[in-house]
């Protein structure tokens, strides 16, 4: 599995343990930035990440910023992203059986890197389970296909 990471200032110490995490599991990432703790806008950050899974380069994305919520939102403007906001492990499951969630969002400010490793486990780990979950999917879709700029 080839992932997609990246943060915003307000993320980059959770996203640096996340990496060490990552490297540690022997799972293939690559890092779309920042690469400092100086400010930065964390929708650059959520495009960029966004469009490289939605573009099939990576197989999943995890972002994070201080809450985690301005990078999702940003993420989830992209066609196909389906990116999840998860501050607790029942979510981080459910976003991938229910949701198909193909990004996972984490805020640095909200949670500590332990809950967070393990959320990302536990998210890498979950299969989609499909059926009514999969129709549900699909509307999501047909909704992007109505208001998207494709
Ligand atoms: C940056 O200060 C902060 O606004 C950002 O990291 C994030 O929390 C936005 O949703």
């Amino acid at each position: 599995m080839k992932i997609a990471i990246g943060s915003d200032h307000g993320g980059f110490l959770l996203k640096a343990e996340i990496m060490k995490h990552l490297r540690d599991k022997d799972i293939e990432f690559f890092d779309f930035g920042c690469y400092t703790a100086e400010s930065v806008d964390y929708p650059d950050i959520g495009q960029a990440v966004g469009e490289a899974v939605a573009k099939g380069e990576y197989d999943r994305g995890i972002v994070c910023c201080g809450t985690g919520i301005g990078i999702s939102i940003s993420a989830n403007k992209i066609p196909g992203i389906r990116a999840a906001l998860c501050g607790d492990c029942f979510s981080a499951k459910a976003s991938r059986e229910h949701n198909d969630a193909n990004v996972l969002a984490l805020g640095e400010r909200v949670i500590g890197a332990g809950l967070a490793k393990m959320i990302v486990d536990i998210w890498l780990d979950t299969e989609f389970q499909g059926g009514r979950h999969g129709r549900r999917v699909e509307k999501i879709a047909k909704i992007e296909e109505k208001y998207g700029r494709r």
